[in-house]
């Protein structure tokens, strides 16, 4: 990084947590075949285009965004469901991203994914007791006559009478059959759960009785999430930090009070304002509405420059030109903007342009010293650039 400008970013002692997960650049590019004879590759759905974050043990990180931006792809290269075209995955220190089929035994017992619809993930065919001794059955977890013993604690443990494993999913409600999807999750003690939208299937009065499932959970076993939601309110009270991401990218990611008091990204700034504010509710007032326009755009094709810039009302020149870094701007926060800053404080010039040697349109500048963009990769540096006195960060 560059040593040439004032260091005003703010240091701190680098956090002592333990990290489960660590993912660095993940891609998913799937093929798009041609409809001739031969079905050449005439493009590719950049479903997940250079991700990069991690996760704390104990903890969860909540991956948030609009239908399409890539949530339940990057859920299922983590659980390695998907083989990532590019990128690590570190879990516990190992990079599992290219690891072929017969390594990933032991790894399916670790991180386990828990899925939206709980009535399509079960086999209606089958009894609970069957579905949820299964892994015990395949990973051979515990003696054949000991495994319905161990069916009927899953049970107990997460909320369901013992006795009722010889039951079948439909004989249960939609809550019910989630935390028999759960169950199922627990059977081999993971150590990672990747919850897709794990309540968003469930009634609201449903919801929050599986939330509070997990976190007992997470408390009983110190297991970590990755907890993927459409909307920020779910993930508010579970998890301790937040990533907003749009059309295959982190657009800012950072701990909860920098996510929901002091989003950056006009993109988070819009999910928020969905979201009813409890606290402004009670004075009589009402966050201010922020519509968003249209639809999520294809990420076969997705706009040059900023993704976001088709839908965002800030747009200037540069954001049709340059792609905006992930920039670190706090201690533990970061955003993907040529203009970060507060609703109605958005600056009025670029502030990566200098670090990444261009002029406000986005023009090689060739009297720029372009520095090295701090916020690049997983976790969090203990310097970052301050916005405050507009100034380059220094490592
Ligand atoms: N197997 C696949 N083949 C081709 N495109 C896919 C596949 N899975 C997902 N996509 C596309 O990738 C994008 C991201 O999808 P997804 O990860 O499901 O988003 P989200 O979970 O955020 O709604 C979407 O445009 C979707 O259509
Ligand atoms: S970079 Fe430009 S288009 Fe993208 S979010 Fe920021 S202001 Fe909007
Ligand atoms: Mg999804």
């Amino acid at each position: 990084m560059s040593d040439t400008t004032t260091a005003t970013a703010a240091s701190v002692a680098p956090a002592s947590t333990e990290t489960v997960l660590s993912v660095e650049n993940l891609k998913m590019h799937f093929p798009v075949k041609g409809s001739g004879v031969i079905r050449r590759t005439v493009g590719h759905v950049k479903a997940v285009d250079g991700v990069s974050f991690e996760v704390a043990k104990g903890s969860a990180l909540g991956l948030v965004g609009e239908s399409g931006c890539g949530k339940s792809t990057t859920g299922r290269m983590v659980t390695r469901l998907y083989k990532p075209t590019g990128g690590s995955i570190n879990f516990e220190g190992t990079d599992i991203a290219d690891y072929p089929g017969h390594k990933l035994k032991p790894i399916r017992r670790e991180i386990q994914m828990i899925f939206q619809d709980p009535s399509t993930s079960l086999n209606p065919r089958h009894t609970v007791g069957s579905i949820i001794g299964a892994p015990l059955r395949i990973h051979n977890m515990v003696p054949k006559d000991k495994v319905l013993g161990r069916v009927q604690e899953l049970l107990e443990l997460v909320g369901l009478n013992p006795e009722h494993y010889n039951r079948y999913p439909h004989e249960f409600s939609g809550g019910q059959r989630q935390r028999i999807g759960i169950a199922r999750a627990m059977t081999l003690q993971p150590k990672l759960l990747v919850a897709d939208e794990p309540v968003s299937a469930l009634d609201v009065s449903i919801q929050a009785q599986v939330i509070n499932l997990l976190q007992d959970l997470q408390k009983e076993f110190d297991i970590s999430y990755l907890f993927i939601a459409h909307d920020l309110a779910i993930v508010r009270h579970f998890c301790p930090e937040v990533a907003v991401m749009y059309l295959g990218k982190i657009v800012e990611i950072g701990d909860r009070e920098s996510i929901y008091e002091h989003a950056h990204h006009p993109y988070t700034q819009a999910l928020l304002s969905a979201v009813p504010d409890v606290k402004q509710a009670a004075v009589g007032g009402r966050r201010e509405r922020i519509r968003l326009e249209g639809d999520v755009p294809s990420p076969i094709n997705p706009p040059s420059g900023c993704h976001f810039r088709t839908r965002c009302t800030f747009a200037k020149d540069i954001c049709s030109v340059v792609e905006p870094p992930l920039l670190q701007i706090g201690k533990k926060h970061k955003v993907a903007c040529h203009f970060p800053g507060e609703l109605h404080q958005h600056p009025e010039k670029p502030v990566t342009a200098p670090l990444l040697g261009v002029d406000e349109f986005g023009a090689p500048d060739p009297g720029a010293s372009p520095a090295e963009v701090p916020g690049d990769g997983p976790g969090y540096a203990d310097t970052w650039y301050d916005l405050a006195n507009n100034s380059r960060g220094r490592a």
